[in-house]
């Protein structure tokens, strides 16, 4: 049985489809859904167009209090270059800070949602009623990305993106501060050796009987 509210967290790392996962579970569901990721890159885009060090930490708090989750341009979010940015700023607490509650706020709207980035389940959302970690190897991420920029008409060279997807995951899982790592009570979800449509479906399974075993309590 589906309850009033649900918040369904889904973490993992860079290029690990849990954006796409994330976006169909709450078609799937009926519920809101926020890419947490775009805050912090939008933090990043905002330094960068100030011509702003990333590492001036009273400006990119400043940037983070003035972020709308209503007017994220997932277009403009989305390169390349704004992820490593979005990285570098969110190794700092008062950005955190400032996300971590509109990031609570956006899901505290009913009927919840589904929230994906890096800590959700750790800290945004401990008490989440369904936690997700979704990974796959390094090497199948950074071939995903360079088949999305290569699809899109662009240029890439795999082993930079490889040495990126590397790097962005050393900086997010060893940082002090909300590193990315599975919450205790999370299911894993490799997705190395599946397409989009089996991950849906294993994913969204692992949440129906998450629910219906939470329904039996
Ligand atoms: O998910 P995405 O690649 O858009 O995230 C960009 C960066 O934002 C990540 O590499 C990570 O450093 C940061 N992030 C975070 N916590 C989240 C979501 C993203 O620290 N909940």
């Amino acid at each position: 049985m589906m309850p009033d509210h649900l918040v369904i967290a889904i973490d993992g790392p860079a290029a690990s489809g849990k954006g796409t996962l994330a976006r169909r579970l709450a078609g799937h569901f009926g519920l809101n859904h926020l890419d947490t990721g775009l805050t912090y890159r939008a933090v990043a885009k905002a330094l960068i167009d100030a011509r702003l060090p990333l590492d001036d930490e009273a400006e990119a708090e400043k940037a983070a209090r003035a972020v709308d989750l209503t007017s994220l341009d997932r277009e403009v979010l989305s390169a390349h270059g704004v992820g490593e940015a979005a990285s570098k700023v969110a190794v700092m607490t008062p950005v955190r800070g400032a996300l971590v509650e509109k990031q609570r706020e956006f899901a505290a709207q009913p009927p919840g949602a589904v929230l994906d980035g890096r800590d959700i389940g750790t800290v945004v959302f401990p008490d989440a009623d369904v936690k997700l970690y979704v990974t796959a190897s390094a090497a199948v991420r950074a071939e995903r990305r360079w088949r999305e920029i290569l699809d899109g008409g662009g240029e890439a060279d795999y082993a930079e993106i490889l040495a990126d997807v590397e790097r962005r995951d050393a900086r997010d899982m060893n940082r002090a501060i909300s590193p990315l790592k599975p919450a205790a009570d999370a299911h894993l979800l490799d997705t190395s050796e599946m397409d989009i449509e089996t991950a849906f479906l294993t994913a969204r399974s692992l949440i129906e009987k998450a629910l219906a075993a939470r329904s039996k309590v």
